[in-house]
């Protein structure tokens, strides 16, 4: 169970106010939507939510406790909470498909079944074939889906799915397919944070957020099924 609340985040780059005073709570089984203009600071927000970057002013709180008041020991034990569909995949160019899924295991060796699951897929995008082909083989479409697959592999082990953009080089039929497998992880009690300018993602949400110019500018919660 991973509870976030994130109080009066602020964020500058240079001279420019990115994130300018956003809070949010963000509870287990949420499946949240965050839309907005490029440059709005989405991805920002969503870094700074999942760890990944200090606020310059503001706090989050995950299951109570500060997170970036933490040592680094205990910042690392809570960020294992989170699995990240990143905006920008980085990829080992010089590996294969299946060891860039495998990436976010480095630490601790992937286990039989996280290699079947990588498998398995790879076999529900079609994708199969590629498992040992070098990543950079891979069409653009392609690479977005093994980021994407990278992203959800760890899910067994986390609480909180971060998806910035998963979908923005994918036909309407594949964004379809990647909406449906969250919104399963979603009902499995996963939290969802999905950032896309997708109509259809829309459909699958239960709270959408969309911001402007570092603030949040409008909010809709919609009726849980
Ligand atoms: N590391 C950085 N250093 C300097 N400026 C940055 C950095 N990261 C983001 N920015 C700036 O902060 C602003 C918000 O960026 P962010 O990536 O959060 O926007 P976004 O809403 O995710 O946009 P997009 O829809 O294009 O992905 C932009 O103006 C960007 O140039
Ligand atoms: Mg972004």
């Amino acid at each position: 169970m991973t509870e976030i609340r994130a109080i009066s985040l602020i964020k500058d780059f240079s001279t420019r106010r990115v994130i300018n005073n956003i809070s949010m709570d963000i509870n287990q089984g949420n499946f949240i939507l965050i839309k907005g203009p490029s440059g709005a600071g989405k991805t920002t927000l969503a870094m700074i939510i999942s760890g990944l970057i200090k606020p310059d002013g503001g706090s989050v709180h995950i299951n109570g406790r500060n997170y970036y008041n933490l040592s680094r020991f205990d910042r690392y034990k809570l960020r294992k909470s989170f699995s990240y569909i990143f905006q920008n995949n980085i990829f080992i160019n010089n590996s294969s498909v299946i060891e860039n899924i495998l990436i976010p295991f480095i630490n601790k060796k992937a286990s039989k079944n996280d290699f079947k699951k990588a498998l398995y897929y790879l076999d529900l995008f079609g994708l199969n074939n590629t498992a040992n082909k070098k990543i950079y083989k891979l069409s653009g479409g392609e690479q977005a889906i093994i980021g994407i697959i990278r992203g959800i592999i760890t899910e067994e082990y986390t609480d909180v799915i971060i998806a910035d953009e998963p979908t923005s080089q994918l036909n309407e039929e594949l964004e379809e397919k990647i909406l449906k497998i969250f919104k399963y992880l979603n009902s499995k009690g996963k939290t969802i944070l999905l950032i896309s300018h997708s109509k259809k993602a829309e459909l699958f949400a239960k709270e959408i957020y969309f911001m402007e110019n570092g603030k949040i500018t409008n909010y809709e919660k919609r009726i849980k099924e």
